[in-house]
């Protein structure tokens, strides 16, 4: 069953199409991810889909009903957790928690309670009579999602919620976001990040400069990639002509260079790594370092939109040091 229908969505800026008419559907219970490098259209389509932005075209459906004239009163039926924190700087922790319960109807009584133990799921309890503006930017993410949830929405929109923070938070994130997919709730989310995709997603759409390019479950995109062998060799001692010489000397064989002392050679046949490092040391190439990989979702990514993934890392960088 579909949570969320959406067909031809699109938005324009004046003349420029940041989103151009996307049409996917995100099945109850799921978690699916819009996965796409800056400026793909991701914030503008959650923004679309969540009120804070008016489509130029196109229909958005929550269970079975169309609210694209009306996306505001969808609002108890989803949770939004935006890039930014929408959180009070100086209020606390308990007092933001509270009046978003408020804003959702919440009494008094079971809003006290539910930030109570809301603020123990996402383990923020000695920080609830803190102010926001004292919170680490993981803790400001934590509580931007429990108030989001904190009406119980049956799907929860996150706009590249482990951006700029740490790596513990992010993981914890991670882990929370799981552990409430399982007890049930939808969660769609946006990332540049292909590895959380990849390990936090049901399905993915691949968005590029507007368009969505393929969408599907995370397993059956892997699938025609997964019984690669891929090894990656850290080498000295080459530099001219390292790939016409790769290709001579190991036939039958993919080689692409990564970095200066990084190369990735791949093939659908079985091969030994031991075998594959003589055959380099006899033609001059010295193998500091040789690592087995197995493909990943990033090899599918990379093929399919044509964006290396180090673009993506790229991003990840400039993000974090924004932050
Ligand atoms: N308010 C706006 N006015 C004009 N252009 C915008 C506005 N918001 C976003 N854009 C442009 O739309 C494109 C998509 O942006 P965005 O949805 O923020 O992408 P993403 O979230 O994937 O990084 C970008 O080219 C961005 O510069
Ligand atoms: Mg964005």
């Amino acid at each position: 069953m579909n949570i969320l229908e959406v067909y031809d969505l699109t938005k324009f800026y004046g003349d420029f199409k940041a989103v151009c008419g996307i049409t996917f559907t995100v099945k109850k219970g799921e978690v699916f991810g819009l996965l796409g490098p800056n400026g793909a259209g991701k914030t503008t389509t959650i923004n679309m889909l969540t009120g804070l932005a008016l489509p130029t075209q196109g229909r958005v459906v929550y269970s079975g009903t169309d609210y694209t004239h009306n996306i505001k009163k969808a609002q108890h039926l989803m949770g939004v957790v935006p890039d930014e924190s929408n959180l009070y700087p100086e209020l606390t922790g308990l007092e933001n928690l509270c009046f978003c319960g408020a804003l959702y109807g919440l009494k008094k009584a079971e809003r006290r309670a539910k930030a109570e133990f809301l603020f123990e799921q996402f383990g923020l309890k000695d920080a609830k009579d803190k102010k926001f503006s004292a919170y680490s930017r993981g803790m400001k993410r934590r509580l931007t999602i429990a108030a989001g949830i904190i009406h119980d929405p049956p799907i929860l929109f996150l706009d590249e919620p482990t951006t700029g923070i740490d790596v513990a938070s992010a993981r914890q994130i991670r882990n929370i976001l799981k552990d409430m997919n399982k007890k049930g709730t939808t969660i769609f989310l946006t990332t540049h990040y292909i590895e959380e995709a990849e390990r936090l997603c049901d399905r993915v759409a691949f968005i590029v400069e507007g368009k969505i390019i393929e969408v599907d479950y995370v397993d059956e995109l892997i699938h025609p990639v997964k019984d690669r062998n891929i090894l990656i060799l850290t080498i000295s001692g080459v530099s001219d002509g390292l790939e016409e010489k790769l290709s001579s000397i190991l036939p039958g064989f993919s080689c692409k260079r990564l970095s200066d002392s990084d190369i990735r050679i791949e093939s659908d046949r079985a091969f030994r790594t031991g075998h594959i490092i003589r055959i380099m040391e006899e033609a001059g190439i010295d193998v500091m370092e040789a690592k087995r990989m197995r493909a990943t979702l990033e090899d599918v990514f990379v093929e399919v939109t044509g964006i290396e993934a180090q673009e993506m890392k790229k991003e990840k960088e400039k993000k974090a040091q924004e932050g």
